[in-house]
C-alpha cells in the first residue's frame, strides 16, 4: 500500500534540507502559513508557463499558480519584458508615476462598480481599507462577513474564516469566532457573521444589526474557502437589503476577478458599492486595489479635510504597475472564455474520474478555478465544506505532488493560459492514478 507522505519524503530531499535550515530562522521554517504543509513545504526554484521545478529538479504542472494570481502562467514574455524595462528605469520613487494612472483607468473601465480606485500591496490591505472606508462613510462600527469567507489577515478579517466544528454556533445564526491568537476582543464584537448562500437567514441578521452595520463584505465566489459560488438569489438579496438599510456592499474579488473581464460582478450582473482586487492585477507582483462609488472614494481625497490617509511606500510602485498593465492587457474577453471553457471541461473529467473509482467527491468549479471536496453532500456553504474528509484531501494533495501536479494543500486548483489540452489531461490522469493508489489505503483505514 502506497503512503504518499513517504514517497514525498523520498523524492524531495532538498526541500527537506531547506526546511530544516529555514526552521532555525523562521518559525516553523516558513514565512507564509498558506504554503506550509506537513511534513514540510515544497521549495520551488523556477517556473515557466504552467510548469514549476522544485529544489530537487522535479518538474510539475502548476495547478494553483500562486493561489490563482498567475493567470498567465510563469515568466510570461510580455510581463518579463515590462518588468525588465521598468527595473532599468527605476523601481520606486517618492512620487506618482504615469503607469499607475494607466492601470487605474483600465480597471475603472473594466469593472462595473469602479468609479475610482486606489492601489495597495496585498488583498489584506485592500479589504482593510474597504472596511475602513465603509465605517467612515456610514459612521457605523460593524462589518458583516460570511462564515468561511477569506479576506486576508488583518484584525477585522480574522474572524470565522474556519471555525472548528461545534464552535461556530447554529448554522443559520453563526457566532463570531477568532481565527488567530491575538485577535482583539473588539473584533469579535464588531464583526457580524452571516451564513453564505442562506438569503433568508442572512437578511434576518442584517436587519437585526442594520443600524450598526457599515458594510457587508462577501466573495461572490468564495475562493480559498473551497470555490463556492454564491447563488444569484443570495447576491441579489444582499444587494437589496444593504441598499435599503444604507449599508455598503463590498465584493471581495481578490480571487473571483479572474472569472470575467469585469469580475464576478459582471458575470452575476450585481454591482456592489466597493470592490477589492488583488492577485491577477499585478502580473504576479504584489499589487492589490480597492475602489468603488465616487462619493465613497472621495473620502480618500487629500484635498478634502478631513480625509482617510492611505500611505504606503509601495502603493502604485512602478514595477508592479508595469507588470500589472502588461498582464491585464493580455487578458482579453476571448482569453477568459477559453480559460473558463477549459475549467468546466476539467471539472467534468475529474467528476468522471472520481465516479469511476466510486469515491464520493464534490468537484466545485467556477470559471477557471476548482476545488475537490471529499463528501457526498453538495458543498454550498462553510458547514458543508467543513464536513468533508480532510484526511483524504491531504492524501490526494501529497499524491498529486508525487504524480507531478501542484495544487493548493486544500485541493484547490486554478488554470493558467499556457495550459493546453495535454497539460490538462496530464492533471486528470494524475488524479486518476492518485485515487487508484489511495483507494486501498482509504479502504484499510
Ligand atoms: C478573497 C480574498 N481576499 C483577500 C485575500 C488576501 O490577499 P493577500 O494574500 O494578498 O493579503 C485573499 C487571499 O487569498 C483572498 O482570497
Amino acid at each position: 500500500m502506497i503512503d504518499p507522505e513517504a514517497v514525498y519524503r523520498q523524492t524531495t530531499p532538498r526541500s527537506r534540507a531547506l526546511h530544516e535550515r529555514a526552521a532555525k530562522a523562521m518559525p516553523g521554517g516558513t514565512t507564509r502559513t498558506t504554503t506550509y504543509f506537513d511534513p514540510y513545504p515544497v521549495y520551488i526554484e523556477r517556473g515557466e508557463g504552467c510548469r514549476v521545478w522544485d529544489a530537487d529538479g522535479v518538474e510539475r504542472i502548476d495547478m494553483i499558480g500562486n493561489y490563482t494570481a498567475m493567470i498567465l502562467g510563469h515568466s510570461h514574455p510580455k510581463i518579463v519584458e515590462a518588468i525588465r524595462a521598468q527595473a532599468a528605469r527605476g523601481t520606486g520613487f517618492a512620487a506618482a508615476n504615469p503607469l499607475e494612472v494607466e492601470l487605474a483607468e483600465l480597471l475603472c473601465k473594466r469593472v462595473p462598480s469602479l468609479d475610482a480606485v486606489r492601489f495597495c500591496n496585498s488583498g489584506t490591505e485592500a479589504t482593510m481599507f474597504a472596511m475602513r472606508l465603509a465605517r467612515a462613510f456610514t459612521g457605523r462600527p460593524k462589518i458583516a462577513r460570511m462564515e468561511g469567507g477569506y479576506h486576508g489577515t488583518h484584525d477585522y478579517a480574522e474572524v470565522s474564516t474556519h471555525p472548528a466544528a461545534g464552535e461556530g454556533g447554529p448554522a443559520e445564526e453563526p457566532e463570531a469566532v477568532a481565527d488567530s491568537l491575538g485577535t482583539p476582543a473588539w473584533a469579535i464584537e464588531e464583526v457580524v457573521v452571516l451564513p453564505f448562500n442562506h438569503p433568508d437567514a442572512a437578511e434576518r441578521i442584517i436587519r437585526r444589526e442594520g443600524s450598526a452595520l457599515a458594510a457587508v463584505i462577501v466573495e461572490p465566489i468564495i475562493g480559498a474557502g473551497g470555490v463556492i459560488a454564491a447563488t444569484p438569489e443570495f447576491l441579489g438579496r444582499l444587494r437589496e437589503v444593504t441598499r435599503e438599510l444604507g449599508i455598503l456592499l463590498i465584493f471581495d474579488e481578490v480571487i473571483s476577478f479572474r472569472v470575467a473581464p469585469g469580475g464576478a460582478q459582471q458575470m452575476y450582473g450585481v454591482t456592489p458599492d466597493l470592490t477589492t482586487l488583488g492577485k491577477i492585477i499585478g502580473g504576479g507582483l504584489p499589487v492589490a486595489a480597492f475602489g468603488g462609488r465616487a462619493d465613497v472614494m472621495q473620502l480618500l481625497d487629500p484635498r478634502n479635510k478631513p480625509n482617510i490617509p492611505q500611505g504606503g511606500t509601495y502603493n502604485g510602485n512602478p514595477l508592479g504597475m508595469a507588470a500589472g498593465l502588461a498582464g491585464m492587457k493580455e487578458l482579453t474577453p476571448d482569453v477568459y472564455d477559453d480559460l473558463n471553457r477549459k475549467g468546466a471541461r476539467v471539472c467534468e473529467q475529474l467528476a468522471e474520474v472520481f465516479a469511476s473509482h466510486h469515491v464520493p467527491v464534490q468537484v466545485n468549479g467556477a470559471g477557471s478555478m476548482l476545488a475537490l471536496h471529499f463528501t457526498d453532500t453538495p458543498v454550498v456553504d462553510y458547514r458543508t465544506m467543513a464536513a468533508a474528509d480532510k484526511k483524504k484531501t491531504r492524501d490526494l494533495f501529497l499524491s498529486l505532488l508525487n504524480h507531478g501536479v501542484l495544487m493548493a494543500p486544500r485541493a484547490m486548483g486554478a488554470l493558467s493560459t499556457p495550459m493546453d489540452e495535454d497539460d490538462l489531461q496530464r492533471c486528470v490522469d494524475a488524479v486518476d492514478a492518485s485515487v487508484a493508489e489511495l483507494v486501498p489505503r482509504w479502504e484499510a483505514s
